[in-house]
């Protein structure tokens, strides 16, 4: 066992082997599992949209909840930790993350067939509409202005002092405006399927 747990690789293959069994005892036990059709290839492409989403959200509020507040209690001899290996790995997660929710989320729509209607915000398609454009809006930030200016932050692109601390605080402030567009965003998508709206 701890030579699974001492590998992330195989925690991951572990944990989808785990699925794999509990689907098939399940099935086995009550006579009811997934049919291997569009309905079921729809709810993987939503449940690998789920947990590409967990990662991009729960790395976002990693950096809000947890490193940006520490980061004036850690002395100044222990930031480079920080700055120069844990930030890049979030971030690389960070990023990629934000993609794949992406694109999962948009093939979500085009196999449940609404998404022209979602993205123009038609009834009753709004409000997963109006969760997917924010969400847009924030993988852009993520892409287009913190990603760069993180690059600058991190000395991963060199740039002269005052543009690497405006770059910094660039950065933050857009990762606070996706942490403030991530709570309408994800009552939005959640709303559609539950009543919420
Ligand atoms: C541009 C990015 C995104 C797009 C295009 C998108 C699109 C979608 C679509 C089409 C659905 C299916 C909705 C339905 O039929 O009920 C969905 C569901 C969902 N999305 Fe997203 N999404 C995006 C970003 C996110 C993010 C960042 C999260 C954060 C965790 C997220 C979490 C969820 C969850 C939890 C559901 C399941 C809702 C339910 O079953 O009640 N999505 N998304």
């Amino acid at each position: 066992m701890a030579a699974i747990l001492q590998s992330l690789g195989r925690t991951i293959i572990a944990g989808i082997i785990l699925l794999i069994l509990i689907l098939a005892i399940v099935s086995g036990v009550t006579g009811v599992g997934p049919h291997f059709d569009h309905a079921w290839g729809a709810f993987v492409m939503r449940w690998l949209h789920v947990a590409s989403g967990v990662m991009w959200i729960g790395l976002l509020w990693y950096f809000n909840f947890v490193q940006i507040p520490s980061m004036p209690k850690i002395p100044d001899e222990q930031k480079p930790a920080i700055g120069k290996v844990i930030a890049p790995t979030a971030l690389f997660w960070f990023r990629w993350a934000a993609l794949a929710t992406v694109i999962t989320g948009l093939l979500l729509a085009t196999m449940n067939g609404y998404i022209a209607a979602a993205l123009s915000l038609q009834v009753p398609f709004h409000a997963i509409g109006i969760g997917m454009w924010l969400a847009l809006v924030m993988a852009f930030n993520v892409w287009f202005i913190i990603w760069p200016n993180q690059k600058k932050a991190l000395g991963i692109v060199v740039v002269e002092a005052a543009e690497k601390a405006a770059a910094a605080r660039t950065a933050m402030l857009t990762s606070r405006i996706n942490t403030l567009l991530s709570i309408p965003m994800l009552y939005m998508m959640v709303a559609q399927q539950n009543g919420g709206l």
